[in-house]
């Protein structure tokens, strides 16, 4: 069985409901407490073993690889002044040189067509793909958890959580079979189905582990739901031929693809810090009080 070793960032969206801050940033480059959306998430890859990060970007989102270049200036000046916490931080952060790929999505076609751009970078092995509208929060990171189901199980490893039975429109949706060590067999799959068509309430949070054979499926896929190439609907046909195991993941997870999402994760990811924690609290006490 192969390593998982790579990890797919698709980072190409619009961020259309984050306007006018996107009209210049990213929406990945969006801050929650002190540090980018898109720093979080590639934490949770890092943490889980990935070893190679590939970013599918598009255009104005120049500034999220210069952000995770060395910046050798600032660490110079950073040094000078004897800024040291200051200095480890972004240290502990540098992707090593050679670990970071970026492609681009050319059209915004849907997420199937934007994991679809990662194919070359990818090559013929298996790989974790992470939505960074979502930030988890947990002891042990979701991908964590879902690169030791892939370790028990081989094949393909999609994590959900439950979500309000009203929002099933929001998601994709898995209908839940057998349970296999700490997973289950996933045995239907649907993209943001009406509540009365969803198989349940556990909805794709955004992580995935995926076989490589998944791009050839991409590469056919037709346009589904909002008229667009859609992964669910692929990943979809890849369980003809092969096994698609669920993970439940227990920790927290913040939608940052929202106004209001975002503004909880601020919270939550301020109130976990225990250098903030006193601040926020009595902040959040006064304002709604
Ligand atoms: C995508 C996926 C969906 C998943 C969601 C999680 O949808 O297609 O299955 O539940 O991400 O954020 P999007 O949010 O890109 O519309």
């Amino acid at each position: 069985m192969k390593k998982v070793r790579k990890a797919v960032f698709p980072v190409a969206g619009l961020g259309t409901r984050f306007l006018p801050a996107t009209k210049t940033v990213p929406k990945e480059m969006l801050t929650v407490v002190d540090r980018p959306v898109i720093q979080y998430v590639v934490d949770e890859a890092r943490a889980a073993g990935i070893e190679h990060f590939i970013f599918v970007t598009g255009r104005n989102k120049g500034n999220i690889e210069d952000y995770f270049d060395l910046q050798f200036e600032l660490n110079e000046t950073l040094e000078r002044r004897g800024k040291t916490a200051q200095l480890d931080i972004l240290r502990s952060m540098q992707p090593a040189a050679g670990t970071t790929s970026f492609t681009r999505q050319q059209e915004p076609l849907g997420l199937g067509h934007a994991v679809w751009c990662a194919r070359d970078l990818v090559g013929d092995e298996p790989f974790a793909l992470l939505l960074p509208d979502m930030i988890m929060h947990s002891e042990k990171g979701c991908m964590s958890g879902m690169v030791d189901l892939y370790n028990d199980t081989g094949s393909n490893v999609i994590a959900v959580a439950e979500c309000d039975p009203a929002e099933t429109h929001k998601y994709g949706i898995v209908g839940a079979g057998e349970q296999v060590g700490d997973g289950f067999e996933i045995t239907s799959m649907v993209e943001k189905p009406k509540p009365a068509d969803a198989p349940s309430n556990l909805y794709i949070n955004g992580r995935y582990i995926l076989q490589p054979d998944i791009f050839d499926l991409l590469a056919t896929q037709e346009r589904g739901a909002g008229n667009e190439i859609q992964l669910t609907d692929a990943m979809l046909r890849l369980g003809d031929s092969q096994k698609l195991y669920g993970y439940r993941y227990s920790g927290e997870t913040y939608d940052c693809g929202s106004p209001e999402g975002f503004v909880e994760a601020n919270l939550a990811f301020a109130l976990h810090r225990k250098d903030l924690r006193p601040q926020i609290e009595a902040i959040v006490k006064r304002l709604a009080g």
